[in-house]
């Protein structure tokens, strides 16, 4: 994995601290890059009713989308604890709203601030067409 993955990554577990999790004390940091390599952030955003969550993933496209972005290259999704988290298939299903197949999706195994260097050996790399095949989209309902 090359450097600037790393950093992507990292940007993806510093907004982990602003997630607001009183429910399930589990946070979800996704930082995601458009095609001239800005990078936008979001994190879960938990609610008393439960059903009306929003996810990391969910956030980050929302703050790129309404900044004029179309076109995204790659995201980096981060959980606190080590447990591979992945897109859930809600987020994968809004990705591919705005994202091509070939999006490349760093999951992060929740390494800490201190063990940013462990990034290459806890990371597995997908694309958001492996992680979504043949899905409804634009093209579909033409
Ligand atoms: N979560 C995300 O933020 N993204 C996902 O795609 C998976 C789940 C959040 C939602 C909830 O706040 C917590 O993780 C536990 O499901
Ligand atoms: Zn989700």
């Amino acid at each position: 994995m090359n450097d600037d993955a790393a950093d992507l990554i990292d940007a993806a577990r510093k907004i982990q601290s602003q997630a607001h999790v009183p429910y399930s004390e589990y946070r979800v940091g996704a930082a995601l890059e458009t095609a001239d390599g800005e990078v936008f952030v979001g994190c879960n955003l938990e609610n008393a009713n439960f059903s009306n969550s929003l996810h990391a993933e969910e956030v980050a496209i929302a703050e790129a989308v309404k900044n004029g972005h179309r076109e995204f290259t790659r995201l980096a999704v981060s959980s606190d604890r080590r447990d591979g988290v992945t897109p859930c298939g809600m987020c994968r299903q809004t990705l591919a709203e705005f994202c091509d197949d070939d999006l490349v999706v760093f999951c992060d195994e929740g390494a800490g601030e201190d063990e940013k260097e462990d990034a290459d050996g806890s990371t597995t790399v997908y694309t958001l067409g492996e992680l979504l095949p043949n899905t409804i989209s634009e093209e579909t309902l033409e």
